[in-house]
This record gives structure tokens, sequence and C-alpha cells, in this order.
């Protein structure tokens, strides 16, 4: 059975089957983003970013919220994060670029929260020092992107836990086992550092007003599958008198394979950032399309985009409007060929490879100036 037929699985640890992204919005509670909604973000922003007009960025909670204290003067913290088991694929640098965006037009401060203590807890072949290792091999990464240092504070799991437990028992101490086993699916035999781990990602959503006195608005922009993270930190939010922090969802980039998200589990579809531009190139080629068996037949009746994991790069993260629209167009008509298609995508993934990877050598110089320290943000 192919990937595409298989039931839907969407959580922090796996995503699996096709997504129904209408099916979430509706399983999880949360609001889809509306016209509405995208027209009072452009009167912030001045343009809308391609993830907010391509609807790659879908869904939310209290967004309207969020830009309604802002609209009144009430400045918000943005929230993102990763868990640092391996290198970094370009999936995980959408919601990434997105929040550079959104710092960049609402002036936000960023905590960014490495989570190696999870990453250490889940996977059981993991000795401590591994995700330390790619927490900070994962951070080049994000610095590389642009972020403003002044206002970025990346915070280790392991090394800030002194400042983070205060808020994490306290957090913790309104979580149940019987919501966590609920919403996380947990077992039996699942371990303890897991099912209080939910409390640790939590912090950060809150950390802003607590070590500000007041309360501070937090939005969180990343792919839907943390979401259960957020239903019980909402729960708890009022519990502990902060507010509520408000969310924006985006979708998954897929692999290069036959249906499925871009998963480091599956190296052969993913891009990492740091592969070297022959070896991203090779999986370029390799990549399933959406093309017909034999030329004279796509030639004849068009090929199809919508379930082509080339297309999908192009409108993820590498083409404008235009280029889109045209690409869309003669791929349908049967003008174009996949193996051009691939060489255009692999020319591109190759030139910003290339790009970010001297980005990434430089960030090294820079990797302390980003590390939380509660004094000095
Ligand atoms: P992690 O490391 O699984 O994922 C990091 C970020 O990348 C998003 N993501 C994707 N986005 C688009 N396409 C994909 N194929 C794709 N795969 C992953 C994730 O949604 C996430 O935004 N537990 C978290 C770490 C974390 C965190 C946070 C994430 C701690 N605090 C706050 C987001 C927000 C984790 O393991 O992420």
């Amino acid at each position: 059975m192919s990937a595409n037929n298989e039931e839907m699985v969407v959580t922090p640890w796996e995503v699996s089957g096709k997504i129904d992204y209408d099916k979430l919005v509706r399983e999880f509670g949360t609001q889809p983003i509306t016209p509405e909604l995208l027209e009072r973000i452009q009167k912030h922003t001045g343009t809308l970013h391609p993830q907010l007009q391509r609807r790659i960025f879908f869904s939310h909670r209290d967004l309207d919220w969020i830009l309604q204290r802002y609209e009144a003067g009430e400045k918000f913290v943005l929230y993102t994060g990763r868990g640092p088991s391996g290198p970094v694929h370009i999936g995980h640098l959408v919601p990434w670029i997105f929040t550079k965006y959104l710092q960049d037009k609402f002036d936000a401060k960023l905590y960014f929260q490495m989570t190696d203590d999870e990453k250490f807890l889940y996977h059981d072949e993991f000795s401590l020092d591994e995700p330390q290792k790619w927490a900070y091999e994962n951070a080049l990464d994000l610095i590389a992107l642009g972020f403003d240092p002044k206002k970025t504070r990346i915070i280790m799991d392991t090394k800030s836990m002194g400042t983070l437990y205060n808020l994490a028992i306290r957090i913790a101490k309104h979580m149940t086992f019987s919501t966590v086993r609920a919403v996380f699916g947990f077992q039996d035999s699942t371990n303890i550092g897991m099912l209080f781990y939910p409390a640790i990602q939590a912090v950060p959503a809150f950390l802003e007003s607590e070590l500000e006195g007041h309360n501070v608005p937090c939005l969180i922009p990343a792919a839907i599958d943390q979401d259960p993270y957020w239903r019980v930190t909402r729960d708890v939010a009022p519990k502990l008198g902060f507010y509520k922090p408000a969310q924006i969802h985006c979708r998954f980039v897929p692999g290069l394979g036959r249906g499925g998200k871009m998963s480091a589990s599956m190296p052969e579809t993913s891009i990492f950032t740091v592969d070297s531009p022959e070896v991203a190139a090779k999986k370029v080629m390799g990549a399933f399309t959406g093309g017909r068996a034999t030329i004279e037949e796509q030639k004849r009746l068009g090929a199809n985009p919508d379930i082509c994991s080339v297309f999908a790069y192009d409108y993820f993260l590498f083409m404008d409007d235009k280029e889109i629209e045209d690409l869309r167009f003669n791929c349908l008509a049967g003008n174009i060929m996949c193996g051009e298609c691939k060489q255009v995508l692999t020319e591109r993934v190759k030139k910003f490879l290339v790009e970010h990877q001297e980005k990434r050598e430089k960030a090294k110089d820079h990797f302390e100036e980003f590390l939380f320290n509660p004094k000095d943000i």
C-alpha cells in the first residue's frame, strides 16, 4: 500500500499517511487562517510572506488576539524550537524562515528551544552527548538564517535547566498523568522523563512573562505536529496566571519520495543543510514526480504537479509566484518533462546549499552571542 493510502498519523514523533489538513484543523480544534486575518497581518507587515500567501501557514490559535494586543501597543515574543537528533533538513527551515520574517516585521524577541533533553529521552540509542552535539550543530543553521543576535536567545535545555526548572515544576504540577497519556499516547513502558518533558517544552511560552514580571503575549510558529504540546500548555496557562500562548501552524514539506513528510529518519529522501551539493543533486534527480510512464504520454496528457515532490520544493521554498504559475501550467499541459524540472531544482538547491553552508561556517564565530542568559535579555 502506498503512503498516500495509509491512515494519517500526526504526532510530535511521527507524521505519516496522506495529510488531510482540514481534518487536522477539526480534530486539533484550531482555526483556519482566513483572508480577513491575512489582510489584518498585511496592515502591519506591508507585504505578505509567500508562506502566508500560499497557505503554507494555514492554521492558528489566537493569532487574532495577538494582533489585537499588538494593535493596542503590547509587543509579543516569538517562541520556536528544534529537537536536535541529527542534521537539519530543509523542511525544518520552513518555519524558521517564517519566524525570521515575523521577528523583522514585528520587531519581536525570539526564544528558540533546543530540546537535547527530549531527544536523549526519546532515542534509546542516544548517549547524552549526542543530542548536545547536534544542538550546537543545529544552532548554526538557525543563526545562518540571519536572526538578530540582540533579539534572539537559544535555550539549550540541558545547559539552561537551572533557570527553566522553577517554571517547569510549577507547570508540571498542573499536568496530570492521565492528560499527558491521552494527549501524547504514552504507554506504561514510556520512561518517566518523557512524561515530565511536556512541562519543559511549555516553559519558553511563559519565560518572558516570568522574567519581565508581567504578562507578555507569546506566538509560536511551528509545523502542526507540535500542536499537542500547545494544547497542554494552554490548559495550564490560566492556572499560573499567564496568557495562553498563540500558535501559527505550517504544513509539512514532503520528502523526495512518494508521500510522507521530509524526515531525518529517511535520509535518502531528505535534503540536509550539510549535504554536499553533489549528494543533494543525486537525491533530487532520484525524486518522485507526478510524471507519466513515457515522454510521449506526458506530452499528450500532461503531468500532475499536485503529487510531485519536485514541484512541492519549488512551491515551499524556491520559486516566486510567476515561476510557480508558469511551471504548473506547463506541467499540466505536458510542455515540460520531469528531467528538466529536476535539473532546475537541482541548480537552485545547490546554490542554496553553497550559500547556506558559508553562512553556517560564519555562524560559528557568533554562537555565544545567541545563547540564553537570563541576565542579559
Ligand atoms: P523538530 O526538531 O521535530 O522540528 C523542528 C521544527 O520543524 C518543524 N518540522 C517541519 N516543518 C515543515 N516540514 C517538515 N517536514 C517538518 N518537520 C519538522 C517542526 O514542527 C518544528 O517546528 N519538540 C520539538 C522541539 C521544540 C519546538 C518548540 C518546536 C521545542 N520547543 C517550539 C517548535 C516550537 C521538536 O522535536 O521539533
